[in-house]
């Protein structure tokens, strides 16, 4: 009798190779594009020994229970995980399987690259080359914030935010702050200071925030934090958009207390249309596509496929979260 998986929704072919060639599984598809609603989820979940999940699937105690007492893994195609019930899946013995490491590159070129699309305002450039707004050459048209002599805070020096100071260091930056629970020994590699979230926030010319989202973080980025920002300052962040208060955000953009937000990452997940966020200049909004390089994924999608028959079978993962 074969193992029974649930996969939540089309992956790169490299992780569905890995689970049918296994011969150990039995596998169940979402197969589409489109998330699972939550009924079918609910539905298809029963009985099974594995979940092969996405960071937009709620895998909560109704989840856990529409499954049963087969289950043994939860493999989430994600380095985050905020969108498990951690505490219920611990109690439960249930081990989790995430994706750290495998999506670091990616995400903080990412990174880099929407904070120099905020800070030079090429959105805005791109669209006034269409819409017929390039005039001529101007001197004061379209200026931006340059990295050149700034300071960087990095919210959560992590995998990520390490990999986001490393390649900002090149740009010439002169200070990098960081801020978080504790130090980090390897924050001296990239000579960034560890301080208060106070400082980082009033003395820094651009934030990013990597960190996790955590019952301490949600919300983090709020009223008294946007209002401690320079007027110049570009606020950055990739990590979830449940880190910041879009209301206090939306106020602090667009009655100039910041200069501009670059935000891979918002509430809701997808943002709808007509979102007061999108109409503001200064706020360059991406549809959370930090790890999303062909072979990023197809790395992920494989070492997720692997963290869920480690799982199976009872043996160790190749990247098992510790709950
Ligand atoms: C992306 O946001 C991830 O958690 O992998
Ligand atoms: C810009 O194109 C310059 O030549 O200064």
């Amino acid at each position: 009798q074969l193992m029974k998986v649930f996969v939540t929704r089309r992956i790169p072919h490299e992780g569905m190779r890995v689970l049918t060639e296994s011969g150990l599984c039995k596998v169940s598809l979402w197969d589409s594009d489109e998330p699972i609603p939550r009924a079918d989820l609910l539905q298809r979940v029963s009985g099974v020994h594995g979940i092969l999940c996405l960071l937009s699937d709620r895998i909560d105690t109704e989840v856990i229970n529409a499954a049963g007492p087969n289950l043994k893994v939860i493999s989430t195609l994600s380095v985050g995980f905020d969108h498990l019930a951690t505490d219920e899946i611990k109690k439960r013995g249930i081990r989790v399987g995430y994706t750290p490491d495998v999506l670091t590159d990616a995400t903080a070129e990412l990174t880099v690259a929407l904070l120099l699309a905020t800070a030079r305002r090429i959105p805005e450039g791109v669209e006034e080359v269409k819409n017929g707004g390039w005039s001529s050459w101007k001197p004061l048209w379209l200026c931006g914030y340059g990295l050149s002599g700034s300071t960087v805070g990095v919210i959560g020096l992590g995998r990520i935010g390490l990999a986001i100071a490393r390649r900002l260091k090149p740009f010439g930056v002169k200070r990098l702050l960081y801020s978080g629970r504790t130090p980090k020994s390897q924050a001296v590699e990239v000579g960034a200071e560890f301080v208060s979230l106070d400082q980082l926030v009033s003395e820094s010319d651009f934030i990013v925030v990597s960190c996790a989202l955590t019952p301490e973080t949600q919300g983090l980025c709020n009223k008294a934090f946007f209002s401690k920002m320079k007027k110049t300052a570009i606020f950055v962040n990739t990590s979830r958009g449940a880190v910041v208060n879009q209301e206090d955000l939306y106020e602090a953009l667009s009655s100039g207390q910041i200069a501009a937000a670059g935000l891979d990452v918002t509430t809701p997940e997808p943002l709808p249309t007509d979102h007061p966020l999108l109409k503001l200049k200064n706020c360059v909004i991406l549809p959370h596509i930090g790890s999303a390089t062909y072979s990023t994924r197809g790395i992920m999608a494989e070492l997720s496929a692997n963290n869920l028959l480690a799982g199976l079978t009872g043996t160790a993962m190749p990247s098992e979260l510790t709950l």
